[in-house]
Order: C-alpha cells, then sequence, then structure tokens
C-alpha cells in the first residue's frame, strides 16, 4: 500500500497500488494496424509480426478495437457474433496464437466490449424483429412510436421494423439496434460472453459507451435545442446497479483491467463509476478535451480549446479521481484526428512537438493510452474529395448536411479535414515502401498519408533522436518513476497561455515537468532550486538568471 502525498511531502491518505495503474496501454486499429495476407485489409497475423516492435517500444497492455464477426457499417463496432472473429481479421485460432505470443513477451491484451448495442445482423435482432412474441424480443428497445431523439450518425434514433411496426431505437447506426439491458437474460448472455474471453485469458476489456447501457425507462423527449448533449443518454438510473452486477459476476473473478470509455461522464460523476470502493470499472476516459465531431461540426468544426482550457480539464479531472479513483488519459485514439495535427503547431517543428506531447501524456496522473501510430508522429491525413473518406459519421453528415443544401460541398470537406475520424484510421506507416509497407497487396481500405515516404517506423527504429525512440525512453523513465505514476499532480502555471508545467509528488520526491506549446521561445520561472534534468526533447537546457527558456515545442523533465 502507497501514501498519498501532501504539498509539503507529508503521507496523507493510503493509495492502493495495481498493476493497471502502472501500465501504458497502447490501442491497435485492427483494420489498419498490418496485413498480413494481401487484401488490404490489417489482421490478427499483421498484428502477431509486429509484437516485437511493441515489445521493443515497451508497453504493457494492447487494447484491439474489435476483433469480432461484424458487418463492419462501423468499423466491428456492430457485432454480429461476440464469439467469432472477423473474417477479414482471420480466425480464432489466429487469436489463440496472437494472446499467447503477446503474453509470451509480457504483453496483455484487452478486448473491446461493445454491448450498448449489437449489430443487426446478430443472431439475437434477426430473431427479435420477427414478432412481438419472440423469446429474443426484449434484448432490444421497441417502441410504437419514436421520441425526438437523434442517432449520433445523423438522422432519428429509430428505425421502423416493417415485421411489426414498431421502432426499434438505435443510438448509432440504424444496423446498430441497442440493447436492452434491462433485460436479465441479455445481461446473462453478456456476462457469459465475458467469461468466454477472460477465460481464454484475455486481460480485460475496454467498454465501448459504458454510461450509456441504461435508458431513461421514460424515453422523455429532449428539450429543444439539447441535442449533442450526452447527458442525456449517459448516467441512466441503473447504471450503476448494472456495473456492479458485472463486477460482482465476472470481473471480480479475474485480475483484469477495465477501462469504460466515459462518452457523457462529467467529471464530478466520475467516481460512481471508478471509485475505490465502487466495485465498478478500473478507469474511465472523459470526453471533455475530445474533438467535438456532432453532424453540426461538420459545417462549422468548433473552436480548438486554449492552452489554459486544456489544462484546466486536466486539473479537474486530476482533482476529481487522481486519488480516489483513477482515470484513462489520452489524446488520441480511433475516433478523434491525430493529435499532433491539433496541437503540433504548422508542422515546422513536428518531431520535436510529437515528443512534447508524449512527455504530457506519459507524464500525467492515469494510465496512458498511446494510439498506434502516435509513437512514430503520424499526422491527419489530407482528404482530397468527400469520396475518400470511409467513416459512416461522414458520409451520414454529408447527406443531411450537403445533399439537403444546407452547407457547401468546400466548407464540409475543410471541416471534415479538421474533424473526421478517418484520419487517425489510416494505415501504419511501417516503411517508405509502397503502401508505406502496411500491405503487400496493391490496395488499401483507406488511403495511405502519402507522407509515409519521410515518416515511417522503419527509418525511426534505425535514429536515435527518432519520434518512436523517445517514447521508448520515456517508457522506461516513467516505469522506474514512482511519483510519474502514483505522485499527486500540481498544475503550476494553470493561466499561462503557452507553457504547462506541473509537479508530481510522490513520498517526498517531485519531479516537474516544463512544455511549450507553442512554436516560439518562451522564458518561464523555473520554480526548482538545483534542478537535475531527468529527461526532454532538447539537449542541454537553457537557464538563464532562474529563468527557463523552452525553444518551441520544448519539453524538459526536471528531478531533484
Ligand atoms: C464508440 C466507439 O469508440 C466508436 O468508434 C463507435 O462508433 C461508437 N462507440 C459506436 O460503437
Amino acid at each position: 500500500m502507497a501514501l498519498k502525498t501532501s504539498k509539503d511531502g507529508t503521507d496523507l491518505v493510503a493509495t492502493p497500488q495495481h498493476w493497471w495503474k502502472e501500465a501504458v496501454i497502447y490501442q491497435i486499429y485492427p483494420r489498419s494496424f498490418k496485413d498480413s495476407n494481401a487484401d488490404g485489409i490489417g489482421d490478427l497475423r499483421g498484428i502477431i509480426s509486429k509484437l516485437d516492435y511493441l515489445q521493443l517500444l515497451g508497453v504493457d497492455v494492447l487494447w484491439l478495437s474489435p476483433i469480432f464477426a461484424s458487418p463492419n457499417t462501423d468499423n466491428g463496432y456492430d457485432i454480429s457474433d461476440y464469439q467469432a472473429i472477423m473474417t477479414e481479421f482471420g480466425s480464432m485460432a489466429d487469436f489463440d496464437e496472437l494472446l499467447a505470443e503477446a503474453h509470451g513477451r509480457g504483453l496483455k491484451v484487452i478486448l473491446d466490449l461493445v454491448v450498448n448495442h449489437s449489430s443487426d445482423e446478430h443472431r439475437w435482432f434477426e430473431e427479435a424483429r420477427k414478432s412481438t412474441q419472440n423469446p429474443y424480443r426484449d434484448y432490444y428497445i421497441w417502441r410504437d412510436e419514436p421520441n425526438n431523439w437523434q442517432s449520433f450518425f445523423s438522422g432519428s434514433a429509430w428505425e421502423l421494423s416493417a415485421e411489426t411496426e414498431q421502432y426499434y431505437l438505435h443510438l448509432f447506426a440504424k444496423k446498430q439496434p441497442d440493447l436492452n439491458w434491462e433485460s436479465p437474460a441479455l445481461r446473462q448472455e453478456i456476462y457469459t460472453m465475458m467469461h468466454f474471453w477472460l477465460g481464454k485469458g484475455v486481460d480485460g476489456f475496454r467498454m465501448d459507451v459504458i454510461p450509456f447501457l441504461s435508458k431513461d425507462p421514460l424515453f422523455p423527449d429532449y428539450p429543444p435545442g439539447r441535442f449533442g448533449d450526452l447527458i442525456i443518454h449517459a448516467n441512466g438510473p441503473r447504471i450503476h446497479e448494472f456495473l456492479q452486477e458485472m463486477n460482482h459476476q465476472v470481473l471480480a473473478h479475474y485480475d483484469c483491467l477495465t477501462v469504460g470509455e466515459g462518452f457523457g461522464v462529467a467529471a464530478h460523476q466520475a467516481n460512481l463509476y471508478v471509485g475505490h470502493n465502487r466495485q465498478e470499472l478500473n478507469m474511465i476516459y472523459h470526453f471533455d478535451h475530445a474533438v467535438p465531431r456532432e453532424e453540426a461540426c461538420f459545417g462549422q468544426p468548433a473552436p480548438e480549446f486554449t492552452l489554459p482550457e486544456l489544462k484546466t480539464i486536466f486539473a479537474r479531472w486530476d482533482a476529481a479521481v487522481g486519488h480516489s479513483g483513477w482515470q484513462n488519459i489520452y489524446f488520441g485514439n480511433h475516433d478523434n484526428p491525430r493529435v499532433l495535427s491539433r496541437f503540433g503547431g504548422s508542422g515546422s517543428h513536428r518531431v520535436a512537438a510529437a515528443k512534447m506531447l508524449a512527455t504530457v501524456l506519459l507524464t500525467q496522473r492515469g494510465t496512458p493510452s498511446i494510439y498506434q501510430g502516435d509513437e512514430l508522429g503520424m499526422t491527419n491525413c489530407g482528404f482530397e474529395n468527400v469520396g475518400e473518406f470511409d467513416d459512416i459519421q461522414v458520409k451520414n453528415a454529408y447527406k443531411v448536411l450537403v445533399m439537403s443544401g444546407s452547407v457547401r460541398e468546400v466548407d464540409f470537406l475543410k471541416a471534415a479535414n479538421q474533424i473526421a475520424r478517418d484520419h487517425a484510421r489510416t494505415p501504419m506507416q511501417w516503411s517508405a515502401l509502397a503502401h508505406a509497407g502496411f500491405t503487400d497487396g496493391h490496395q488499401t481500405w483507406l488511403k495511405v498519408n502519402p507522407n509515409h515516404a519521410t515518416l515511417n517506423a522503419e527509418d525511426q527504429l534505425s535514429d536515435p533522436d527518432s519520434v518512436f525512440n523517445y517514447y521508448r525512453q520515456l517508457l522506461q523513465i516513467r516505469r522506474k518513476t514512482p511519483a510519474l505514476i502514483y505522485g499527486t499532480y500540481q498544475d503550476l502555471l494553470p493561466q499561462h497561455p503557452q507553457v504547462w508545467a506541473y509537479v508530481r509528488q510522490y513520498e517526498g520526491r517531485s519531479v516537474w515537468v516544463f512544455c511549450n506549446f507553442a512554436e516560439t521561445e518562451i522564458a518561464v520561472d523555473l520554480l526548482v532550486d538545483n534542478p537535475k534534468v531527468i529527461f526532454g526533447n532538447k539537449a542541454g537546457t537553457d537557464v538563464k538568471n532562474n529563468k527557463l527558456i523552452l525553444s518551441p515545442f520544448e519539453a524538459q523533465i526536471f528531478g531533484q
């Protein structure tokens, strides 16, 4: 049991230690990671072929975005069989081999648990839609009349099912009907399925839109103008009962990692999910700093956060769960454009900025997730026309906004080039070869970013100053620096417009982090006596009269 350290160095309250707090997660989007059979789609054997790379990087846990049977309306987030592998990705034997090979290298594997909805091609839904008397009917949510809820992928959240002339709920695509967690039989099916995977040896789950499982039984209309206000769908009346039941019946039987996608959870509600004594989830990740992507944003994207706003979000969440619960820290995932294109300036300092962002990601309090390719400093990909996008969200928004004439095509394209999820989904850039070495085939399911000629893993592995090698070294430093894992977090310059500076303290040891988020040099008070440089993205720190001069996108970590 570790002790929490107060600002003056005294130990206050016991903080439980767990392997999952010390771990670093690496998210794999299997479709885009590595193709082994030349069909242009990533697969499980492709992942196996890159396990040495991931071991070298030094991450601990691999989160695989959905690998299950799916018609791929939403690239695997529409599951038609929770206990079968997607045909394009391989077979169960491939999965078993992947798990064994990962474990053999000391890497854990967590799967994506997508149980707010299934695919409409799931056997349960195919049965349920047949008649109101079907035994599977109440696995889904049916109404005689729709309310005014909108789908996150445009249009009404209700679809008429011709067989019974009732509407079913789908908060996402029409082909993703919402499961009815009020049904005890449905819940037992899900728990049995979770035991199946955990029994095979998987090490936990990332849980898709988990705060949405419990719906308001009255299905009230939105108040006018509230579309996009996620609070409406999240944190329903029985959510904590369901999660405690899931924990009791499944999770508590394994030493596993659970990370909930905390869509719609506000910081003050987070401990209900992750508080140490709640017996629900280990950690969640929030959306407060995510890129807004609701339909209207494709007409005119929301302005980007200022640095003080961003810092306020991180401080708020740390204050809410840093000690009494736990959170998952991320900048990139498969639902956000590339972080480097958001916060990395014009691109003229790409390498420094990628390393600076890695520094923040890996030194906050919480379990970090690295999104595939961010360890190389991958960037957004210029999409030249709407046809180049794959994502259902882009396609549906296009139909509603552009085809109806309310947004000009040129404006839509500009917005999509800022906010679309496809930026994170372009194939991994393994080399400068054709298709970035992602496939030996003749095509890829989504365009490859042309910058792979100069931005790829092969070049970076042999360059000691590469973004990849910076991540690798920083991961090693994090592992052996308890203050970076369990230490308290204090923002030192919350209002500073260009520098993010904070201190982490643990058992009398302090670590200071200074990051310059701009393309201009800046001097700040060093705030540390006799600092010892631990690590940074620039050799040699520049200190004059107790001022630290930070060059563009410089990051420095100090200890004493
Ligand atoms: C959240 C996932 O992260 C996203 O990719 C997906 O589209 C929705 N949930 C629906 O499953």
